[in-house]
């Protein structure tokens, strides 16, 4: 970009996070159960994956809409914002409540966000940067003045159980953010999504949709659960997370100094460590929490966002990556645009938020 282009992009409106919240269900699955239920050990869990434990939500009445309301909740709560002055909701999940209507649908009503028109995207594991880059046009052409995009995944209602590939890797969670326009630079500055179609027999529920409807004999084919060929996932995911973090800081001039964090989907802490290294930074500036909750797929981000909230500094340069099921996959740059308060609102965190760790 040359120095007008730099002005104008720093006059226009950008679509700023001003807040973030999660929900994280309170049963911890560790490895070592997972032992108990297929062929597998902590160790190889955790040397191939980074993964110790995941979060499991046991209630049977409740599930993807209820965590995403809970992450909502404590978000209006900690800004003190009145459900009836959002005005958009987006829910993006791989898990909704129900074919349809629409999670986010369900989520409005259970968070008194009545003046909200709202809907879901699907975009898997990249669901939530696709979803935010979709709120920031909202922002950003003056239409829309608070937006929330929420990530909610019971990844343990499509998890087979019995197949030792998959099952290791995922666990329940959701986080919300808050869009609002700035006009003072901070907010989302770029950002860069990608699709290719052809990856979708590695890593898909084969019924459920409209070519394989649900059968007795879909049922008893287990195909109502992910299906993955993880080392084909593993391969082009570990290239297209690094190819979009460095496009983000070539196109944006940003350089691995003034990188203050990378905020990379969680799927795998050997294809976040690769990213970090294609970015020359080190692991103290990647939010990386995958020991704890494993994939939650649209959850990791904000999720980390939330954990990392109090580290965050107002003006710091962050770096959004992910890939996922599609094949999708993209990346953010943004500036932080706030500074958290020292003390904050007890309520309005998880209590595992405390126990952050910097990698
Ligand atoms: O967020 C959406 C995107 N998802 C991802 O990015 C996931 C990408 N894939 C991965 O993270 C990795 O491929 C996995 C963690 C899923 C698997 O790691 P891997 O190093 O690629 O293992 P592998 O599939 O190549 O399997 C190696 C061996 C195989 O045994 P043989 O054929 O060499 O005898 C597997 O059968 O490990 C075996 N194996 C296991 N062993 C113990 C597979 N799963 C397990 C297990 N415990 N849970």
């Amino acid at each position: 970009m040359n120095s007008i282009n730099l002005f104008l992009d720093f006059m226009r409106t950008h679509a700023a996070i001003t807040g973030v919240a999660s929900y994280l269900p309170e049963y911890i699955m560790k490895n070592e159960e997972l032992e108990e239920m297929v062929d597998t050990t902590s160790d190889w869990i955790m040397e191939r994956s980074g993964i110790r434990e995941r979060r499991i939500l046991k209630d049977k009445d409740k599930a993807t809409a209820f965590m995403a309301a809970e992450a909502a909740k404590k978000l209006l709560k900690k800004k003190n914002i009145n459900p009836l002055e959002v005005e958009l909701v987006i829910v993006c999940t791989a898990t909704p409540e129900y074919q349809f209507p629409a999670t986010a649908n369900v989520v409005c009503h259970m968070i008194g966000a009545t003046n909200a028109w709202s809907f879901d995207l699907l975009g898997a594991c990249s669901g939530f940067v696709y979803a935010l880059t979709v709120a920031s046009k909202f922002i950003e052409t003056g239409t829309h003045k608070k937006v929330l995009v929420i990530g909610s995944d019971k990844m343990s209602s499509i998890v087979d159980w019995t197949d030792r590939r998959t099952c290791i890797l995922f666990g329940d969670g959701a986080g919300a953010v808050l869009l609002e326009p700035d006009s003072e630079g901070y907010g989302i500055v770029d950002s860069r999504m990608y699709s290719d179609g052809s990856g979708q027999p590695h890593l898909y529920q084969v019924a459920g949709g409209s070519l394989n409807p649900a059968s007795e004999e879909t049922v008893k084919n287990r195909q109502h659960h992910i299906t993955m060929n993880g080392q084909a996932v593993f391969k082009l995911a570990v290239v297209k997370m690094a190819d979009v973090a460095e496009e983000m800081m070539m196109r944006n001039g940003l350089t691995a100094e003034n990188v203050a964090y990378l905020v990379p989907h969680q799927a795998n802490k050997r294809i976040i460590e690769v990213t970090a290294e294609r970015m020359h930074i080190g692991m103290d500036k990647v939010m990386l929490n995958i020991e704890r909750y494993g994939n939650t797929t649209t959850g990791t981000i904000p999720i980390c966002l939330d954990e990392w909230e109090t580290k965050l500094k107002k003006g710091d340069n962050i770096i959004i990556t992910t890939f996922g099921a599609g094949f999708t996959w993209g990346g953010i740059y943004a500036k932080w645009a706030y500074d958290t308060p020292e003390k904050n609102d007890p309520d309005s965190k998880n209590t595992v938020n405390e126990k952050v760790t910097v990698a």
